[in-house]
């Protein structure tokens, strides 16, 4: 069952929200090289709880941090290390998870550490204008997979490819609820959305090959060909005056920094 949610609790996903998008710009204000992801993840942590919410990862499915920071050929769900340093010309996926008040919010951003090549960059652009092609058909009576069908053929259009292991989901009073969101297929099928449903729309998107395998510490996942891999995400959440982006930040974060 997909749960619509009224206007009152859009309201309280929308703080939740907010909150994910203030840790994330100023996670993103604190990426440069010499920076470990345990850093980044102290940070975060920091926030969050000083906020009085809870991180959403940690202990999930003994997930055993707050942030996934996944640099380079990690798609997701890098665990952070104090002996993970961020060097020049990486990219480094940022996924930031909370809730408060009983409600969750869910986003990821993808940024380049310095100068990175042009394919990264590239991939970086891609990838956000994936995620916005598709938040734009967040409406009532929109198809589930017509976003999937979007963000598969905007990057395939650049050569690029969509990770088929990991897709976005419902979110709200968890982390994760139905429906399920994937970033490729055909269009015009699943679930027709309504008003007051929540998604996090979360394509992943590889500069090679789509598959991906999980690492021997049982979260990170990697390009199989050793491709860079990008990464964003938004909870976002239906209204009849259409998409209503829960984990808006006040200043958009650049690809390219
Ligand atoms: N944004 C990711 C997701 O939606 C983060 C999950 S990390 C986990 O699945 F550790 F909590 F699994
Ligand atoms: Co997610």
């Amino acid at each position: 069952m997909i749960v619509c949610r009224s206007a009152a609790e859009l309201e309280r996903m929308r703080e939740a929200g907010r909150l994910v998008g203030e840790v994330l710009t100023e996670l993103t204000a604190r990426v440069a090289p010499g920076v470990t992801t345990a850093d980044l993840d102290d940070l975060a942590e920091e926030r969050i709880l000083q906020a009085g919410a809870t991180p959403a990862f940690k202990g999930y499915h003994g997930y055993p941090a707050t942030i996934c920071a996944s640099i380079n050929e990690e798609v997701i769900h890098g665990i952070p290390s104090g002996r993970r340093v961020l060097n020049e010309g990486d990219v480094i996926s940022i996924d930031v998870g909370a809730s408060l008040d009983g409600y969750f919010g869910d986003s990821a951003v993808t940024l380049a550490v310095g100068q990175v090549s042009e394919v990264a960059a590239t991939l970086l652009r891609v990838t956000d204008e994936a995620l916005y092609k598709a938040i734009e058909l967040v409406r009532p009576g929109g198809r589930i997979s017509d976003i999937g069908h979007t963000v598969q053929r905007h990057v395939e259009a650049y050569g690029f490819s969509v990770v088929r292991e990991f897709v976005g989901h419902g979110i709200g009073q968890r982390m994760h609820e139905e429906p399920q969101v994937p970033n490729y297929g055909e269009p015009g099928r699943g679930p027709r959305l309504a008003e007051g449903m929540v998604l996090a729309i979360e394509p992943m998107v590889n500069a090679g090959k789509p598959a991906v395998k999980v690492l021997a510490d049982g979260w990170t996942a990697v390009t199989r060909d050793g491709s860079l891999s990008a990464h964003f995400e938004h909870t976002v959440a239906v209204t009849a005056d259409g998409p209503w982006i829960l984990t808006a930040r006040e200043v958009a974060v650049p690809a390219r920094r």
